[in-house]
C-alpha cells in the first residue's frame, strides 16, 4: 500500500488494485499549490466528515473521475447524492467488504456540518484493511477511549494516521496517547501546518514520538509513504 499525502488531511492512497482519495482539499490549501488535483485518478472518495477542509474539493474529483465512489456517513453521501455523486453510506461501527477490502466507519470526536449549513450526521475515522494491510485513519478528533475498541475489533494495524495540529483536533501529545490506544507505533501524522493555528513544531513533535519508543512520519506535500 502506497500513501501519498496531499496537505492538510488529504491522503491518496494505491492498494494492489485500486486508487483512493481522502478528504480531498487541495484548491484551498496555498502549502498544495504544486499539486495538480485534476490529474488524480480516484475508484474512490472517502469522506471523515462534513467540514469544508475535508470537502472542498469533492465535486471536481468526481466530476473528472464519474466512476468514482463516495464512501462517507449517511448524511454526507445523501448531500451529494443531491449533486448527483454515486456514494455508499456507513455509520458508525458498520463496515462493509469493497473490492480493495474493509472499510470500517469508526467514531471521532468533533463536530460536522456540510458547508451549506446542512447536517452533516457525526463525525468519523476509517479503518482500511486490504488483504495485506490494516491502516487507521482517524480524521479530525480528539483523543477518545474509543480508540481502545480499534484493536479489539480489527486486525493488527501497520500504521495510524493521526490530526496532530491541535485546536481543531487532538495534538501531537495526545496523538502519542492514541498510538497507545490503538496498539500502533508507527504514526504518520495530518491537520497540521495548514492555518496559523495549527502551525506545528515538527522537532518537537518527533522528539516527543521518539521519547515515547514512537516514530512519528511526517512527509512533505506530495511525497509519499509504501507500508
Ligand atoms: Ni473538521
Ligand atoms: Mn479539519
Amino acid at each position: 500500500m502506497k500513501i501519498t499525502f496531499l496537505g492538510h488531511a488529504t491522503l491518496f492512497i494505491e492498494t494492489e488494485n485500486t486508487k483512493l482519495i481522502v478528504d480531498p482539499f487541495i484548491s484551498g490549501n496555498s502549502l498544495a499549490a504544486h499539486i495538480d488535483m485534476n490529474a488524480l485518478k480516484a475508484d474512490y472518495i472517502l469522506i471523515t466528515h462534513g467540514h469544508q477542509d475535508h470537502v472542498l474539493d469533492v465535486e471536481t474529483i468526481a466530476k473528472n473521475n464519474p466512476e468514482a465512489l463516495l464512501i462517507s456517513n449517511y448524511e454526507i453521501v445523501e448531500w451529494f447524492s443531491t449533486k448527483g455523486i454515486n456514494g455508499h453510506p456507513l455509520n458508525h461501527g458498520g463496515k462493509f467488504k469493497f473490492d480493495f477490502g474493509t472499510l470500517k466507519y469508526v467514531n471521532a470526536i468533533h463536530s460536522s456540518i456540510l458547508p451549506d449549513g446542512s447536517y452533516g450526521g457525526n463525525p468519523g475515522g476509517f479503518v482500511l484493511t486490504t488483504p495485506s494491510k490494516c491502516v487507521y485513519i482517524a480524521g479530525d478528533t480528539a483523543l477518545t477511549l474509543d480508540m481502545k475498541l480499534i484493536p479489539e475489533t480489527c486486525p493488527p494495524l501497520d500504521l495510524a494516521i493521526f490530526p496532530i495540529g491541535d485546536n481543531f483536533t487532538m495534538g501531537y501529545e495526545d496523538a502519542s496517547i492514541a498510538s497507545d490506544f490503538v496498539n500502533c507505533s508507527k504514526v504518520l501524522g495530518y491537520h497540521y501546518d495548514t492555518f496559523p493555528p495549527i502551525k506545528l513544531d515538527r522537532a518537537k513533535a518527533q522528539s516527543h514520538f521518539r521519547s515515547k519508543g514512537k516514530e512519528l512520519i511526517l512527509l512533505d506535500i506530495g511525497s509519499a509513504i509504501s507500508i
